[in-house]
C-alpha cells in the first residue's frame, strides 16, 4: 500500500511516498528556519503564506523522487492538528482537494501520533506494550501504547513545551532559532556543571519547564551581578561566549535529567512496557539520546528516529496512517474535516 503523507503544520512544508508504513519512496522537506531566524521565532503568517508558496513544488518533488503517478497513491494522509491553524489549512487544502481530484481515500493525522511512528520509518518493528516520550517544540507527553493506534496520554507538561524552552533559553543566550540544535552544539564546549539549576516539583508523570526558564534567567542576573529587572534580551550583552557555553550545557543536563527521571517513573507504573520511544523534534538532542540509552537500554529496547526523520516530515504522517489502516481505520470525508489547531490524543 502506497500512502501520500503531507505535513504543513509548523514551519515545514514536506511530502512523502511511503510504501507498507515503512519503505520510503520519497522524502521532501522544505523548511522555512531561514524565514523565521530572522524574527527569532516562527511567525504563524508568515509561516503560512510560505506553505502556499511550497505545498505545489513539494508534491510535485514527491512524485518525481518517487518516479509515481497520482494512479499509484492508494492513500493521502495529512496532518489536521495540533499545530499553527494557517499552516494545517495549506496542507490539509492540499490533501482534500487531491483527494476529491483524484478519488483516493483520505486520512487526517494526528501529528504526535505521527512522531511516534517516525520510529518504525529505519525497519523496526518495536515490541508492544511500550513508552513514548514525546518531545517536540509545541509538547511533551509520555504515550503509553498496547498495540498499534493506541494511545493513553500518562504524562504532560503544565505549561511550555520543552523545546520552546531550548528555543526560549537560546534566545536569552543570544542564539539562533531553532534553540535546539544551537544549544546542543555550544553545550559541547561547555561545563554542564557550572551552574546548578533546580528539578521541578510536579507529582505523578507530568511536567513543568517554565521554571527552567526562569532559573536560567535568574543564574545568568546573579553571575553578571544585573538587577532581576534587567530585562531578557539585555542579558546575552552581558555574556562570554565561555558563560553561554556553560549556560547552555548546565541548561541541557537539567532538561534531560527531568525527561530521564519521569521516564524511570513511568517504567516503575508501567513495568510491562518493553520497549522506550524517543518521539518529536527535540529527539533530535544527542545528549538525550545518550541518556536514554544508558538509563534504559539494559532493562528494554530503545528506539530513536533517524536523525532526519527527528523532526517534522511527511514521511512520519504516511507511517502513522498505514498503522491506523492496518487496525481498521476508515477513510474521511475529504469535503468535511476539522482542523484543530490545539488537541489532544484519542
Ligand atoms: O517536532 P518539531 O520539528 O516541531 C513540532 O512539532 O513542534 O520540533 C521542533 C523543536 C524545536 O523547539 C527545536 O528547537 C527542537 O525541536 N529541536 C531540538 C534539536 N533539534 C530540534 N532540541 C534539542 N536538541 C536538538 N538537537
Ligand atoms: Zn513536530
Amino acid at each position: 500500500m502506497r500512502i501520500l503523507g503531507i505535513e504543513s503544520s509548523c514551519d515545514e512544508t514536506a511530502a512523502a511516498i511511503i510504501e507498507n508504513g515503512n519503505r520510503i519512496l520519497s522524502n521532501v522537506v522544505v523548511s522555512q528556519i531561514d524565514i523565521h531566524s530572522a524574527y527569532g521565532g516562527v511567525i504563524p503568517e508568515v509561516a503560512a503564506r510560505s506553505h502556499i508558496e511550497a505545498i505545489n513544488p513539494v508534491l510535485h518533488q514527491a512524485f518525481t523522487d518517487a518516479k509515481l503517478d497520482w494512479a499509484d497513491i492508494d492513500a493521502i494522509a495529512v496532518t489536521h492538528t495540533p499545530g499553527l491553524i494557517g499552516s494545517l489549512l495549506i496542507g490539509t487544502l492540499a490533501a482534500r482537494t487531491s483527494a476529491i481530484l483524484h478519488n483516493i481515500p483520505f486520512y487526517p493525522t494526528h501529528h504526535l501520533k505521527s512522531h511516534i511512528y517516525a520510529n518504525w520509518l529505519s525497519g523496526y518493528e518495536p515490541e508492544f506494550p511500550l513508552l513514548a516520550l514525546v518531545v517536540s517544540g509545541g509538547h511533551t507527553q509520555i504515550i503509553y501504547m498496547e498495540r498499534h493506534d493506541d494511545f493513553h496520554i500518562i504524562g504532560s507538561t503544565r505549561d511550555d513545551a520543552i523545546g520552546e524552552v531550548f528555543d526560549k533559553v537560546a534566545k536569552i543566550l543570544g542564539l539562533p532559532y531553532p534553540g535546539g540544535p544551537a544549544i546542543a552544539k555550544v553545550a559541547l564546549k561547555g561545563n554542564e556543571k557550572a551552574y546548578q539549576l533546580p528539578m521541578p516539583k510536579v507529582d505523578g508523570l507530568d511536567f513543568s519547564f517554565s521554571g527552567l526558564k526562569t532559573a536560567v534567567l535568574r543564574a545568568i542576573q546573579k553571575d553578571c551581578n544585573l538587577p532581576i529587572t534587567t530585562p531578557s534580551h539585555e542579558l546575552k550583552n552581558h555574556l562570554s561566549a565561555q558563560q553561554i557555553n556553560d549556560f547552555a550545557a548546565s541548561f541541557q543536563a537539567t532538561a534531560v535529567k527531568i525527561l530521564i527521571t519521569k521516564l524511570k517513573k513511568a517504567v516503575k507504573n508501567y513495568p510491562e512496557a518493553k520497549s522506550i520511544l524517543l518521539a518529536g523534534g527535540v529527539s533530535a538532542n544527542l545528549a538525550l539520546r545518550d541518556a536514554l540509552t544508558s538509563a534504559f537500554s539494559k532493562s528494554h529496547r530503545v528506539y530513536f528516529p533517524d536523525l532526519k526523520f527527528s523532526t517534522d516530515n511527511g514521511a512520519m504522517v504516511a507511517s502513522a496512517a498505514y498503522y491506523s489502516i492496518q487496525a481498521g481505520e476508515q477513510p474521511s470525508d475529504p469535503y468535511d474535516l476539522d482542523i484543530l489547531p490545539r488537541s489532544i490524543i484519542h
